[in-house]
């Protein structure tokens, strides 16, 4: 019996395979890459479409918002707003399994699909070399949720990340066993005191030590926990939202999907003319954005198939429409 022949798409993380990598998220694929914490299956944050691939990969039924990752601390300042608090433990914890929430700038590039549509985004400068060797080579923020099947257990080697994403990662960046295992602690600076989201590769008291108490996040209510979709400053169109539209209405806007948007909206955008659910994901929340319009009463959005992405979509799309 000999071995199965190694999966081209593993490469140690040389200097050339860091080059090639870059290039490949640089043209919209997916790349899984080590930090210290697990492993990323990245994209680049500003392309709606890679974005949506990586939902897609990870068959996520919601779309939850994803981490920015950038190479050094002082490229955080073109995405999020720092406050004298922010900056204490960047300066403090970057890089490091430290992950700030923070608010996006007027002018932040990253597609409203990785934050979920929320006005915030959550941010870090990973430890590891290889992390910020491949960043820096990207030359752009990357998006990188843990790189596992949503349901699966978050790899720590680059073997773990073959078993689970397989086909759908276009290249594995091998460095080796991630040194710290577990994800890093989010924390929400627009809350004050600061929100403890999720526990992770950051001691609290280290947290603490800088910022003062974290708000505990057992005194949040449940629902908000399991969904930050659910969040206050969650972005919901201020327009009512009509699902499973069949015909358009008077002064109304048309959220259309596929080749034959239905007539007489006052604005149209087509999520896809050509039915593609992946195309229609990278579009959704700026395309909601755009529809919500002074010279509108409400927006209709015609029927979106359920399967693949359209789950997500439509899972969005119904929290868009029971405001509250
Ligand atoms: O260690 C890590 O953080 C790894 C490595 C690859 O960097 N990444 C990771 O990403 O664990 P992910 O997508 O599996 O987890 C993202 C977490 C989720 O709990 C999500 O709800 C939260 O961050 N999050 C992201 N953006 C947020 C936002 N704008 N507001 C509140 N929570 C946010
Ligand atoms: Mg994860």
């Amino acid at each position: 019996m000999t071995a199965p022949p190694p999966d081209t798409r593993v490469r140690p993380a040389t200097e050339e395979n860091i080059r090639e990598a870059a290039r490949i998220l640089r043209s919209g694929g997916l790349v899984a890459f080590p930090t210290e914490t697990v492993y990323g299956l990245g994209a680049d944050a500003c392309n709606d479409a890679a974005v949506a691939r990586v939902f897609e990969a990870k068959g996520r039924p919601r779309f939850n918002p994803l981490i920015v990752h950038v190479p050094r601390p002082g490229d955080a300042g073109e995405l999020v707003v720092f406050d004298e608090r922010a900056s204490r433990a960047a300066e403090a914890f970057w890089p490091g399994p430290l992950t700030m929430v923070l608010r996006r700038t007027a002018h932040c590039p990253v597609s409203l699909l990785a934050s979920a549509g929320l006005d915030t985004l959550a941010i870090r400068v990973p430890a590891s070399p290889v992390a910020r060797e491949f960043l820096a080579a990207t030359a752009r923020p990357v998006v990188a949720p843990s790189a596992n099947r949503s349901t699966a257990v978050s790899p720590t080697t680059a073997e773990h990340v073959l078993q689970s994403l397989g086909s759908a990662v276009d290249l594995i960046l091998d460095g080796g066993p991630c040194e710290v295992g577990i994800e890093s602690t989010v924390i929400d600076l627009t809350a004050d005191p600061p929100l403890l989201l999720r526990p992770g590769g950051l001691e609290r008291s280290a947290i603490e030590g800088v910022l003062g108490d974290l708000e505990s996040p057992g005194r949040m209510n449940e629902t908000e926990l399991r969904s930050p979709g659910m969040l206050a400053r969650h972005y919901a169109p201020e327009r009512p939202i009509r699902l499973e539209a069949l015909e358009v209405r008077e002064d109304e806007a048309l959220l259309a999907f596929g080749p034959e948007p239905l007539p007489g909206a006052a604005i149209t955008r087509n999520l896809s003319e050509k039915a593609d659910l992946r195309e229609a994901a990278a579009n959704l929340f700026r395309m909601m954005r755009e529809l919500d319009d002074p010279r509108v009463r409400s927006i209709a959005v015609m029927p979106i198939p359920r399967h693949g992405l359209g789950e997500a979509i439509n899972d969005r799309l119904r929290r868009a429409a029971t405001p509250g």
